[in-house]
Parts: C-alpha cells; sequence; structure tokens
C-alpha cells in the first residue's frame, strides 16, 4: 500500500474512533494514539525517510492535510464533550421553583418570625398596655452616648467589659448595649416619661453557649416623681411573670452599673434545669437575666432632666436568654446561626 492510501486509511480509521468517543479521557487517549510521538501518523511519516524528494513534495502536504484535520475534530469534540458534561452537572444541581406537591409536603410555603422576634413583640405589648413607648435606636452610636451619658468617663473600668467593634477613626462605635437609647429618649421628651427600647448590641466576645458577638437587648426607663426601689421590684417582678405566664423565683442581688444608683442584677431561677445546673446557667441554677436600679443623677442631668425634681429607674432585659428560658434553648449560637432546622421549629401555622 502507498503511503497517501494509508493516510487515507488512517483518517478514516480515524472518523469512526472519534464517533465513539464521550469522555474527556477518551478523547486524550484517542489523540495520543493517532498524533502523539508513538502515534499513528508519526508511524506512517517515520517512512518518509525512504522516499524521493518527489514523493516527499507529495506526501508531504497530503500529511500535513491529515494532521490539520485530526486536529480539527479533536477541538470540535473537545469542547462538544465540555459542553454535555456541564449540562449534565445543571441538570444534577437544578432547582426546581414550581410549586409542588412535595413543596407542600415540606411545608416550604411560608416562612416565620424569629424567635427573638416573637418574644420581642409580645413584651412590647406587654409595655404598651402599661403605658410606655417603643423607641428605636442606632447601632452605630458616638462615646457619648454610649458612654459618657452614662456616667461612664473615658478610662472609666466599666469600659473594659464593654469591648466592642469601632468604626475608622475610633470615634464611633456598634452600641454594646441599648442603654444608648435612654441618652436620646430622655433628650427628646420632658419627664415624666416611660419607654422601652429594644434592639441589637454588639460586643468583642469569644462565643460559647452563653456569649455572642450580636446579640439583643430591651432597655426600660421610667422617668417620674417620688419613684422608689419598692416600686422598680414590683414593676420588674410583674413583667416576669406576664413574660413567662407564670410565677417565676426571683433574687435581687447587688450589682454596679455606673448609669443607676442603687444597682441590681436581678437573677431568675433557670428553666432549663429548674436550677439543678445546666451549661446556659453555669452550674449555678440561676440565670441573670434583669440587672436594673435607680437612675444616677448625672444620667439625668446628661438627659437635661432636673434630678432634685424627678427621678426613676432603668433596666435592661437580656432578650436572647429570655429566649432561651421560655424554649428550653441550650446554646445562644443558635439564635443567629440561621439553621432552618432551629428555626422552623418556631413556625406558627
Ligand atoms: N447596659 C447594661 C449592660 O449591657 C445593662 C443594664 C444594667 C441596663 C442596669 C440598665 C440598668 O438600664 O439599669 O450590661
Amino acid at each position: 500500500m502507498d503511503i497517501k492510501s494509508k493516510l487515507e486509511e488512517l483518517q478514516a480509521k480515524f472518523e469512526e474512533a472519534i464517533k465513539n468517543v464521550s469522555t474527556s479521557a477518551d478523547l486524550m487517549n484517542l489523540k495520543s494514539s493517532y498524533l502523539g510521538k508513538r502515534g499513528s501518523l508519526n508511524d506512517v511519516l517515520s517512512k518518509m525517510k525512504d522516499m524521493t524528494p518527489q514523493e516527499r513534495q507529495v506526501v508531504g502536504p497530503a500529511a500535513q492535510k491529515v494532521k490539520e484535520f485530526l486536529n480539527k475534530e479533536i477541538t470540535q469534540t473537545s469542547s462538544k464533550i465540555e459542553r454535555a458534561e456541564i449540562e449534565t452537572k445543571l441538570a444534577k444541581n437544578r432547582i426546581d421553583f414550581s410549586y409542588t406537591d412535595k413543596v407542600r409536603h415540606d411545608r416550604l410555603t411560608s416562612g416565620g418570625l424569629h424567635p427573638v422576634t416573637q418574644v420581642r413583640r409580645e413584651i412590647e405589648d406587654i409595655f404598651l398596655s402599661m403605658g410606655f413607648e417603643v423607641l428605636d435606636g442606632p447601632h452605630i452610636e458616638d462615646e457619648f452616648h454610649n458612654f459618657e451619658a452614662l456616667n461612664i468617663p473615658k478610662n472609666h473600668p466599666a469600659r473594659d467589659m464593654q469591648d466592642t467593634f469601632w468604626l475608622e477613626g475610633a470615634k464611633h462605635l456598634l452600641r454594646t448595649h441599648t442603654s444608648s437609647v435612654q441618652v436620646h429618649g430622655m433628650k427628646e421628651r420632658s419627664a415624666p416619661f416611660r419607654f422601652i427600647a429594644p434592639g441589637k448590641v454588639f460586643r468583642a466576645e469569644r462565643t460559647d453557649a452563653s456569649h455572642e458577638m450580636v446579640f439583643h437587648q430591651l432597655e426600660g426607663m421610667l422617668v417620674d416623681k417620688d419613684v422608689s426601689i419598692s416600686n422598680l421590684i414590683y414593676f420588674m417582678k410583674t413583667v416576669l411573670k406576664e413574660i413567662f405566664k407564670k410565677d417565676v423565683e426571683v433574687r435581687l442581688r447587688p450589682g454596679f452599673f455606673p448609669f443607676v444608683e442603687p444597682g441590681f442584677e436581678l437573677d431568675i431561677r433557670c428553666l432549663i434545669c429548674s436550677g439543678k445546673g445546666c451549661s446556659v446557667c453555669k452550674k449555678v441554677g440561676w440565670v441573670e437575666l434583669l440587672p436594673c436600679g435607680m437612675i444616677h443623677p448625672n444620667v439625668l442631668k446628661a438627659g437635661g432632666i432636673n434630678p432634685d425634681e424627678y427621678n426613676g429607674f432603668a433596666f435592661g432585659l437580656g432578650l436572647d436568654r429570655l429566649v432561651m428560658m421560655r424554649y428550653a434553648i441550650d446554646d445562644i449560637r443558635h439564635i443567629h446561626g440561621s439553621d432552618l432546622r432551629f428555626l422552623e421549629q418556631f413556625k406558627k401555622y
């Protein structure tokens, strides 16, 4: 057989072979068996050294043509295979947006309110019924509202306990507590008044079962004439009874907060373990839930209120802890975890 017929035969065989290739790996193998160093084409071409120059002039361009043909076929097949592979992948990962029986069966049709939102709204209702306004405040605060006006001057050790995230230039920060809304609230109204301010607060904290970098508080402030500590205690007990829909065991300890004097820590008997000790109450059986106290005269002054005429009390409720107590959630990290398996348990239909 002359060399030209051999080339024709090679091309015909190749055309047959490439029809059956369906994966990139097979295509690579085919390519190397025809065009590789030890491939069929080189095998045929190796015979050229025995040819006369005239013969070479004919065979050379013919061989070149075959080579170009093979290369073109391989490139085309390669992009076909690539496209097919992508399409298979896409088909596998396809999301069905249509409204099917399965969607209905899995109850994926309606969202639900986050447990913190549900509890927040409930508590807002309780306070609204007691004549309180509900205020909102900025997450980004300046030092004056977050610290100074609350009787926490620069270099006061209380600032260390509320390490937070500062914005560039260190003039603004993410508020460490909702107490900053006390300042806005006092300035915007004249005494007497009462309001609550629920919202997110931020701390540069190491997280664990009971600490998060972002959590929720609900601040409360009541300013009037001749308010007493008994008013404060009675008030707090009533609120907790409303929230838990039963009498909860509470204890009052002295607590230090620069913006109240005297200040208290109001703890409730841990409802997760009934006081036996668990990870939420850190094995002490009590949970700090409601720090509170009589508003410090300096705070009233910073808010433009005459402390000789008015006084009052303030409190900062830990909303996440309350939610955890209510639903027996044993790790605060679930609250911001966005895990649907957790959240779906709070859906209401
Ligand atoms: N702002 C305090 C904190 O985040 C909580 C607090 C304590 C708020 C006593 C109050 C209060 O209004 O009276 O630790």
